[in-house]
């Protein structure tokens, strides 16, 4: 089979390194992937917006199926244009429609999905330019902390939580003034939730779904989780809290309720639901759905698939996931991730990197935003390198990925020497 996968990540190398294990890949193509990628795949200029150059690639080389791994492309209707074309509706899209990514290109679409179908999450309300006037009498109802959510996609960026309420209200007129454009004319007000946070993800074909490893993110830049957010510092799988009791409640009154519901209402769904979850007094609650995979959850998750993970594709592909089987790796796994000074605020790019042949071969060097300069990778993005690794345990695992995250060097280099240390 030939295969591309979109995107150019440290989740897109995971991924790329996965599938191109299995054995019923004959070429993969990573588009536009990173210096990484083209270690294991081979990279092509084409951006995961360019639906355009997509097509042409996909008809001349003859690929066989199509892996999305960011949410963009999916929020702009990928699924939807090869389902729409007569060339390329036999290929299939491991991906949601552009109805299903709504999920995540819309909070409030997502929590009126939850309020639909019973499925725990916290107690809303969403409000308009228009409605700020009610809007801020509802906050006046709230005890603190505040949390207000941009209805759209911001990179990351569009959840703020505010300790007082003289600070909530400034915000909140901020952001249904244009803060965010247009993703946040519309705020979603919501209770705030205390707990441990835990990524679950499932693979699903609209019908049948696999749940995969589960893995803890680190979000903030500072040791101790202090600082501002990133889009991830780190991962663990497994996560000690997310026992098989504690697991049976999410796929009880989270993952089936999910699926069910996007069938229910008519949601073309066939690709990766990320849910993020918060353990409240034992109990877990959605935070947030994403529609794809967790970046960098994925380069521990990699790890533990023992799977053809193409294979399971082919499943979400025909509509028979449940023929397949995921057969888990039981080993620890972790990332820890290599940033640039500065991230997530301004940092400067294109510093040389060295010393990633030094790393134990035992541990995986993920690129995540890295390029290739005259025969030399040098740094291209905030999150640059993650190094992943196996252990008995989460400690030995760890302790391999620290090693390895010493020895590859470029200039303001940092990384969380706490990634683990809270489970
Ligand atoms: P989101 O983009 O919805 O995942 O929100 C970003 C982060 O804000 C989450 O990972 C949580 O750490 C935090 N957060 C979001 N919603 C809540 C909530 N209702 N209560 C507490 N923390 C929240
Ligand atoms: N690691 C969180 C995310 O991918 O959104």
């Amino acid at each position: 089979m030939k295969l591309l996968l979109l995107g150019s990540g440290g989740r897109e190398h995971a991924l790329a390194w996965k599938i191109a294990q299995s054995p019923k890949i004959e070429k993969l193509y990573v588009a536009p992937g990173n210096a990484g990628t083209s270690n294991v795949a081979e990279n092509v200029a084409i951006k995961g917006d360019d639906f355009d150059g997509i097509r042409r690639f996909v008809l001349e080389n003859g690929i066989d199926m199509v892996v999305v791994g960011p949410e963009d492309p999916l929020v702009k209707g990928i699924y939807d244009y090869f389902q729409q074309d007569e060339a390329l509706k036999a290929v299939p899209v491991i991906g949601p429609s552009k109805a299903g990514a709504v999920l995540e290109g819309s909070k409030e679409f997502a929590k009126g999905f939850m309020q639909r179908h019973g499925i725990p999450t916290a107690g809303y309300r969403s409000f308009t330019g228009e409605q700020l006037e009610e809007g801020l009498a509802y906050l006046e109802t709230l005890q603190a902390p505040y949390v207000l959510k941009a209805d759209g996609l911001c990179a990351g960026k569009g959840v703020l939580i505010l300790n007082t309420l003289e600070d909530a209200k400034k915000e909140l007129k901020e952001m249904l003034g244009g803060m965010f454009g247009n993703a946040s004319s519309t705020v979603v007000i919501e209770e705030f939730l205390s707990g441990i946070e835990c990524s679950v993800f499932v693979l699903t074909d609209g019908k049948n779904y696999k749940i995969l490893p589960e893995a803890k993110d680190y979000k903030r830049i500072g040791e101790g989780d202090t600082g501002l957010n990133t889009g991830g510092m780190g991962s663990v799988t497994p996560v000690p809290f997310a026992t098989k009791e504690w697991m049976q409640k999410v796929e009880e009154r989270i993952i089936r309720p999910t699926v069910e519901g996007l069938a229910e209402e008519g949601i073309v769904y066939k690709g990766f639901i990320f849910f993020g979850l918060i353990n409240v007094k034992g109990e877990p609650m959605v935070i947030e759905y994403n529609v794809r995979m967790g970046d960098p959850e994925t380069e521990s998750v990699m790890l533990r698939i023992k799977s053809d993970l193409v294979e399971l594709f082919e499943g979400v592909a025909e509509g028979n996931l449940n023929e397949k089987t995921l057969e888990f790796d039981p080993r620890s796994a972790v990332c820890v991730m290599l940033v640039s000074g500065g991230y997530p605020e301004a940092y400067d790019k294109g510093y040389a990197i060295t010393g990633i042949n030094e790393v134990n071969p035992e541990s995986i060097v993920f690129h995540a935003g890295t390029a290739m300069k005259d025969g030399q990778v040098v740094t291209s993005g905030g999150r640059v390198i993650a190094v992943s690794s196996y252990g008995a345990d989460k400690a030995e695992a760890l302790k391999l990925s620290f090693e390895g995250a010493k020895k590859i060097q470029f200039e303001k280099k940092y990384f969380r020497s706490d990634i683990g240390a809270d489970l």
